[in-house]
């Protein structure tokens, strides 16, 4: 059996590795950034985890244009980081769970999903940066990372990923393995143009309004395509997929816990979403700590 406690949206900007690495995130820079991830590390203490189901995108470390996968599941015993070009210190390997990782895989497949299972995988900053904000001492869970293509057109539309979210929550309910608690967690994002002549391109409303739409009706961001989205959020905004994966897998109903925006990090609208699937009656009320980021 295993009980899903919820799901966290983060961004993934290569220059928070950088602050970590320099120790600064007490300076009055990332002071207000990185108080903003405490409610969320006190959230996953409360709801204690054993494996974190990770949307996130590769950025040109693992798959290239010579071979891109849509959708990739891992199903290796762990995953190793490697420095794609940022310059950020190689984090420790992650342990996987390749038992859980098939069984999401066959009932993906089952579900039409076409998806590459991969039994070895490198992960990039897309994966470590947020595994080092919600647990700054090193991670207690074993991990599932499911790549989602956002480097090489055509993308899986939001609808799509949607619905890949919700097949993902479907095969965890349905896991009757050993007794598991399984977070996911979707990174990238918020708005963001990295090049070309939009570079630095953020849209601050539109955010806003992803983040208040994707925790009770997700559905209404699935109407967009993907030259929309592009449109709207920035080249790299699409990275939006990977919480629209997030949120589905947590279920038809979901509450925030915590949420907090700001702009820019990087070139980065950045953002922060922890939510609960409602149902989740057991769990005691949290309150996030006093003085804890910016809510919205
Ligand atoms: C930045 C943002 C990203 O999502 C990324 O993958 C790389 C860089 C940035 O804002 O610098
Ligand atoms: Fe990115």
């Amino acid at each position: 059996m295993a009980t899903i406690v919820g799901g966290i949206g983060t961004s993934h900007v290569p220059a928070i590795g950088g602050a970590i690495a320099r120790q600064q995130q007490q300076s009055p820079q990332w002071k207000p950034f990185f108080d903003a991830y405490r409610p969320a590390q006190a959230w996953l203490k409360a709801v204690r985890p054993d494996v974190a189901v990770v949307f996130y995108n590769d950025h040109g470390l693992n798959f290239f244009l010579d071979a891109m996968p849509t959708f990739a599941v891992g199903a290796a015993a762990e995953y190793r980081n490697a420095d794609e070009g940022w310059g950020l210190p190689v984090t420790a390997p992650f342990v996987g769970d390749p038992d859980l990782s098939w069984r999401l895989i066959e009932d993906l497949v089952e579900e039409e999903f076409d998806i590459t299972s991969c039994q070895r995988m490198l992960v990039d900053h897309a994966f470590t940066i947020p595994m080092k904000l919600l647990w700054p001492e090193g991670p207690p869970v074993r991990v599932v990372p499911i790549a989602i293509n956002t480097v090489q057109h055509p993308l899986a539309s939001p609808a799509r990923c949607l619905k890949l979210g919700q097949a993902v929550g479907r095969a965890v309910q349905r896991y009757d393995g050993d007794d598991l608690r399984v977070v996911f967690i979707g990174t990238g994002g918020l708005s963001h143009q990295l090049d070309g002549s939009r570079a630095g391109f953020i849209n601050k409303p539109f955010d806003r309004l992803c983040l208040e739409q994707i925790v009770e009706e997700p559905g209404c961001l699935t109407h967009y395509s993907i030259r929309e989205l592009v449109a709207l959020a920035g080249g790299q905004g699409v990275e939006l997929l990977m919480w629209l994966a997030m949120r589905g897998a947590v279920g038809e109903r979901a509450a925030r816990v915590h949420s907090h925006y700001q702009v820019p990090i990087s070139n980065t609208a950045a953002g922060l979403l922890v939510i609960e699937p409602e149902s989740l009656g057991d769990w005691p009320a949290f309150t996030p700590p006093e003085g804890a980021g910016a809510h919205l």
